[in-house]
């Protein structure tokens, strides 16, 4: 399939592996971008621009196809060294940089002088217009569905996307919900020329973490996401478990004076003790909607195989079926 995604990172499929905290390692990246999309490695997750250089380095060992690196700009007192891992991101030969969070602005000269491409994630048509307008090369659109940071508007895909369309010059993924070849083609329907997934991946027998992780995904449905930190305006969709538990009650005694600091046990520190130690009711940890559609955990190469045999399948039989008036059956229940 080409798309103007295919064709501005050079990849085969239209499917890109979110960053994700302490999922995004080499291994993962690797397996999404040998299966013809494009993996993304999550900078952050790195302590210091040298360990992110290394982590570039092994999985250049991994795959000789384009991956991207990740970089979120949090609003904190002890801002991460940026302009180092940029150095180690140019260093390492890598070629795409996802940013998110707040707007990468004030990188942008440095990642353009690089030859680097940059797609930015937003949750709004406002931001990815200010991302469209600072050269970012593309755009990550993020409905209400997604695990992670979905904003404030609480806007869904199913109207974002279109907004988006209306309004942006440069190509935009879908990005928040997207499971399987339904998705990807209903986003292609809806004027994104690719998607992007973060939950989805996590249940892939590559993505470098603790098999209880993975069976809480096929286990949980679509009603198991919790939105916490709304009052803080820094609102994330997360799977419930007790420690959100323990997150929302107190955020329901606090009302609107909750601070961060009261939250601390239920938020800091919480990813190594899930995503390595598979201590599941550690806190909060980001996961989408989407959760609700998986259902087993394949390899990289199966499920991003699988989307495409099954895109194309619904684009030319069951689409094209119904301009051409042939009766079409309802479509078997997609695995992926
Ligand atoms: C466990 C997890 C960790 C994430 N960590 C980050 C991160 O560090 N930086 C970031 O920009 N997005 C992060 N995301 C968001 C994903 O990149 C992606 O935008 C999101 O998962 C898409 O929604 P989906 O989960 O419905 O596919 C994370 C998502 C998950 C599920």
């Amino acid at each position: 399939m080409k798309t103007a995604i295919t064709e501005l990172f050079g990849i085969q499929h239209p499917i890109i592996q979110g960053g994700m905290h302490y999922v995004g390692f080499a291994e993962l990246a690797a397996a999404v971008s040998n299966a013809g999309g494009l993996g993304i490695i999550t900078g952050l997750t790195q302590k210091t621009p040298e360990l992110l250089a290394k982590e570039i380095a092994r999985c250049n060992d991994m795959t000789n196809k384009p991956f991207g690196v990740n970089l979120t700009f949090l609003p904190s007192f002890s801002a991460p060294p940026y302009p180092e891992y940029i150095a180690a991101i140019r260093e390492g030969g890598v070629k795409v940089v996802e940013t998110a969070g707040r707007s990468p602005e004030q990188y942008m000269p440095a990642l353009k002088a690089a030859g680097i491409k940059v797609i930015h994630k937003c949750t709004s048509v406002r931001h990815s217009l200010k991302a469209e307008k600072i050269g970012c090369d593309a755009v990550s659109v993020d409905g209400f569905e997604c695990g992670g940071h979905p904003g404030e508007d609480d806007i869904p895909n199913m109207i974002l996307l279109p907004r988006a369309a209306d309004e942006l010059k440069v190509p935009f993924v879908a990005s928040g919900g997207m499971a399987d070849a339904r998705s990807l083609v209903a986003a292609l329907a809806m004027g994104a020329a690719g998607m992007n997934m973060g939950t989805r991946f996590i249940a892939t027998k590559e993505a470098p973490v603790h098999p209880n992780v993975k069976k809480a995904l096929v286990e949980a449905t679509e009603l198991d996401t919790r939105l916490v930190m709304r009052a803080l305006r820094n609102t994330e969709r997360v799977l419930k478990n007790k420690g959100v538990d323990d997150l929302l009650e107190i955020e329901r005694e606090k009302g609107a004076t909750l601070r961060i600091e009261d939250i601390h046990d239920q938020v800091a520190g919480v990813y190594p003790k899930v995503m390595v130690d598979g201590d599941m009711g550690a806190g909060a940890w980001s996961c989408g909607m989407v959760v609700g559609l998986i259902n087993d955990i394949p390899t990289v190469k199966e499920l991003v195989d699988r989307i495409m045999a099954e895109a194309q399948r619904i684009i030319r039989q069951r689409l094209t079926g119904f301009l051409d008036g042939v009766e079409v059956q309802k479509p078997a229940r997609a695995v992926a």
